[in-house]
């Protein structure tokens, strides 16, 4: 990381990187010249890419007519076809939308929304949200009591309700085989046990991300998990709510990951990629029978003075138009195929790579000290860092966290925008590659080798 420099910003600590130029496409300059292939589209954000030019003419377009509209006072058309546009990409039956500025602001509209539609059924007991460990849901205090990552809820659990939480169905770690049906029922089992344990009648909903995001690095769900979950939830009166802002938008090769497995959440939320960097923004969806119940009760009780922002939901629309007429979500599927086959070579010529998942262009892998065990590097040697600074260097941007809960285990997603073509996983992999050999010569003698 660049050294520290006077500056009037601060982020999480005091190193900051060098200054961004432009950005177009799948690359980025900084103002000294240099170049970063977008190897994780952001925080898997920019999935379309920078700059596209269709969108930032159709953001030009609504700024010329109006930049905000506020909801109590306006409605705006960007806001209403958006709304309509979510309606035809979600499930049936889902056919209203609320709109936010981003990830946690979404996922908390959507506690609310379930907690007020409890209220308004007449079950005010309930209001415990289940979600998985790991997980991330969101930097606000209310997404961060369902979020399973400890050093990031630790400093502020005094200040929150605590939630329960179940493990997440991390087959490749328990030894399991994720495609075994048994392995998808016996990590749905352990729902099932959390909401007896809880009281049926005090848990409000299970919040979970189909594939999950950066705290298990893509993991996908084993076989008959997602419709076990469903049908536990249904038998318990328990809501289920589908966390899909950075699974939603396209990138696993569904506009929604929980359509892979055919599951119909009663509240879905997206966020990240669905104005793809260009606005900021969120959505979510429910059940019209939860929307009608609330607001027949009284009301949404919940808003953001940018909620339905034009300018935003003009962008999201526009992102949305991009990627269907240019079947960026076909491509995801291509690339990531490819990609997640050069990267699970990789397995071949570094043994400390232990494991390679994800869907489409939802990718990541996984450092361990010992692929038998899958023991994780000793957690001192900062793999998550190291690596990623390694790349950054070579001009490889690649996202990594914490596996085991933020304590330990490395994990690195690789999830660059959908319009990736094969020379460009060639220049990831190179980068990549170059990346991994440098960061061997660190790694090998902390390697357990069971034999
Ligand atoms: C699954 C999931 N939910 C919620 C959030 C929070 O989104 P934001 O950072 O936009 O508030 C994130 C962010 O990474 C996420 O990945």
């Amino acid at each position: 990381m660049t050294a520290h420099r006077k500056s009037h910003l601060f982020y999480q600590t005091k190193h900051r990187r060098p200054v961004l130029d432009q950005a177009r496409g799948v690359y980025l300059w900084d103002v000294e010249g240099k170049r970063y292939l977008d190897g994780s589209s952001g925080a898997m954000v920019c999935n379309i890419g920078h700059s596209n030019p269709n969108v930032l003419e159709a953001m030009r377009r609504q700024m010329e007519k109006s930049t905000f509209g506020y909801r109590l006072h306006f409605e705006t058309e960007s806001a209403e076809l958006l709304a309509a546009k979510t309606a035809e990409l979600t499930p049936e039956g889902m056919d209203r939308a609320f709109f936010a500025s981003g990830g946690s602001e979404i996922v908390e509209s959507a506690i609310k929304l379930a907690r007020q539609y409890a209220v308004a059924m007449g079950e005010a007991m309930r209001w415990k949200v289940i979600s998985r460990f790991p997980s991330y849901h969101g930097a606000t205090l209310g997404a961060l009591a369902v979020t399973g990552y400890t050093p990031m809820t630790a400093p502020f659990e005094a200040m929150m309700r605590p939630m329960p939480k179940v493990p997440a169905p991390r087959a490749y770690l328990d030894g399991l085989d994720p495609e075994d049906p048994e392995t998808g029922l016996h990590y749905a089992a352990m729902l099932e046990r959390k909401i007896v344990e809880e009281g049926p009648e005090t848990v409000l909903a299970f919040l979970v991300e189909p594939v999950g995001g950066a705290s298990t690095g893509a993991l996908v769900p084993p076989s008959g998990y997602m419709a076990a979950i469903r049908e536990i939830c249904d038998r318990y009166g328990v809501l289920l709510i589908h966390d899909e802002v950075m699974s939603g938008g396209g990138r696993t090769g569904k506009f929604f990951s929980g359509e892979h497995w055919n599951v119909v959440p009663d509240i879905l939320v997206v966020s990240k990629g669905y104005a793809a960097g260009y606005a900021p923004l969120g959505a979510m969806a429910a059940k019209d029978h939860i929307v009608d119940a609330v607001l027949d009760s009284g009301g949404f009780i919940h808003g953001y003075t940018y909620a339905g922002n034009p300018l935003a939901c003009a962008a999201g629309l526009a992102v949305i138009k991009e990627i269907e007429s240019e079947g960026l979500m076909d491509k995801a599927v291509s690339i990531g195929t490819l990609l997640k086959s050069r990267l699970t070579a990789l397995m071949d010529r570094f043994d400390f790579i232990g494991d390679v998942r994800g869907k489409g262009l939802l990718l990541a892998f996984e450092l361990v000290s010992d692929r038998k065990t899958m023991a994780p590097l000793p957690r001192e040697l900062m793999a998550y860092d190291r690596l990623v600074e390694m790349a950054y260097a070579r001009g490889l941007i690649i996202y990594s966290r914490r596996t085991r809960g933020g304590y330990e285990g490395d994990h690195f997603m690789v999830c660059p925008p959908m319009i990736a073509t094969e020379t460009h996983v060639d220049e990831i992999m190179e980068n990549l590659t170059a990346a991994l050999e440098a960061f061997s010569a660190l790694v090998t003698p902390h390697l357990k080798r069971t034999a």
